[in-house]
């Protein structure tokens, strides 16, 4: 598809690569071990708010700029006119190769319990912390997954891989209806509801209204440009305005789904909310040895193999950065520029496969100053990379939008596909979003969470 500059045949192949770049571990893994450390309702809450007022606006800016463009993210703002903002496209590439190193490792995990549920060994679920201490095993299952990733953006055959996924990911979403229904029978389960949805401000900080904001950003898969990349690949046709509603809407349902499931099994099962980046890997597989072994092996299985699909679209398309950029700019072939970028990113994630209770050094990797515990390695690259560096590529996108490009170009693209649009209401509160709402709270949760929660400068 990119090599050629292809077209996506139609609004659906674009939703589908773009709804498939969004919906993965960032919905069904992250959001609610996110939600479950940042005290629950409180964090839905901003996060929800920061999705739809936010970052739905900056995710039609990326695509129309893409589209503009004609071009991947880090050589989009050349053709725009505005050479030195590539300088944002290629943090842009920096970022995904990061985010690419750790989420291959989570996704190594997931293809482990996809073989562990189809063992029946549902045991597995109180064996996670020592299961990812088995660096032969987990690394494993990475290399594998990343290898499967580069095989398919070097064939460029994502457009099969988006076929199949309009079958899968539907699949995928019954069985969370599914297991969402059965959940809310269990015992304790209005405790898991109540921690979730019941509104409990005390809870609210700093600290959440930075995971929330970076939550929103990596789920939308937003702020390295990783969607302008698929809009320079949207026809001019195309309503990317209705597009990007549907985009957020079918991302932040899924989440907001996964967390309706989860809370009820961790509170029915007297998992601690708390528990961080195994509590999916924790509850499920209790779940379903609850169903009873062949219905369970079934369910569990199915489960972590749609995940592991989930999880593919959305490594296809954070390869696609790397790979497009060296293509485009340095004219490597982009064979070689797949297996390069992806040698990179299993060696980027060694010291998180290892952060996970192996290595002492990679665990407690890091106390930010005045903080009380060390955070791993993962974590530690989460808020650089993810919770730190998207939303300030959000925040230029909105600032290059609205001032740079100007709000004029911006809404003629728009209009392209739409052309009563500059006169709608989405016009007004998308330009009143970018440009009022977007760069004072981004640049000051930017610079008050460095100062902060990195440096431990007490500002209030
Ligand atoms: N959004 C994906 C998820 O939720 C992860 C992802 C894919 C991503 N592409 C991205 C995150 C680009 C940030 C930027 O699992």
């Amino acid at each position: 598809m990119a090599a050629s500059r292809g077209k996506f045949s139609n609004k659906f192949g674009f939703i589908a690569a773009a709804a498939g770049s969004a919906v993965g571990l960032g919905n069904i893994w992250k959001f609610p071990f996110e939600v479950g450390k940042g005290g629950g309702s409180a964090f839905l809450i901003v996060y929800l708010l920061f999705s739809f007022v936010l970052c739905y606006p900056i995710l039609v800016s990326e695509i129309a700029i893409g589209r503009r463009a004609q071009k991947s993210a880090a050589l989009a703002f050349k053709p725009l006119g505005h050479p030195n903002w590539s300088i944002i496209g290629i943090l842009g590439v920096f970022c995904a190769v990061v985010i690419l190193s750790f989420y291959n490792v989570v996704s190594g995990w997931v293809l482990g319990y996809f073989v562990e549920m189809l063992l029946g060994n549902f045991e597995i679920g109180h064996h996670f912390e020592e299961y990812v201490t088995d660096i032969a095993e987990v690394g494993g299952y990475a290399l594998a997954f990343l290898i499967g990733t580069a095989y398919i953006v070097s064939q460029g055959i994502t457009k099969g891989i988006e076929k199949f996924s309009k079958i899968l990911m539907p699949v995928l979403i019954i069985i969370i209806l599914v297991l969402t229904i059965y959940a809310l029978t269990l015992d304790r389960a209005m405790d898991g509801v109540k921690f979730y949805l019941v509104p409990d401000f005390s809870k609210l900080n700093l600290n959440v209204i930075y995971r929330a904001l970076g939550q929103s950003f990596f789920s939308l898969s937003l702020g390295l440009g990783a969607l302008m990349t698929y809009g320079s690949y949207l026809s001019r046709k195309e309503n990317i305005v209705s597009a990007g509603a549907l985009i957020t809407i079918a991302d932040v349902g899924i989440a907001f789904l996964a967390g309706l499931m989860i809370f009820p099994f961790v509170f029915s099962q007297g998992i601690e909310p708390e528990g961080g980046a195994g509590l999916i890997f924790m509850t499920m597989p209790g779940i379903f040895q609850s169903m009873g072994p062949s219905l369970g092996v079934i369910i569990g299985a199915l489960f972590f193999l749609l995940l592991a699909f989930a999880a593919l679209t959305s490594t296809i398309s954070l390869m696609e950065l790397p790979v497009a950029y060296m293509v485009d700019k340095h004219k490597i072939k982009r064979k070689y520029a797949v297996w390069y970028s992806a040698a990179v990113i299993f060696l980027l994630g060694i010291p998180s496969m290892l952060g996970n209770g192996y290595s002492e050094f990679f665990t407690n990797f890091i106390t930010y100053v005045g903080a009380d515990k060390p955070v791993n390695f993962m974590d530690f690259v989460t808020d650089v990379a993810s919770n730190t560096l998207l939303p300030f590529g959000g925040l230029m996108v909105s600032i290059f939008s609205i001032y740079v490009w100007n709000r004029h170009k911006l809404f003629r693209e728009l209009s392209h596909g739409h052309p009563k649009f500059p006169r709608t209401f989405l016009a007004k509160y998308i330009s009143f979003s970018l440009q009022y709402i977007s760069p004072p709270v981004l640049g000051a949760i930017f610079i008050i969470t460095i100062l902060e929660i990195f440096f431990g400068v007490q500002i209030f």
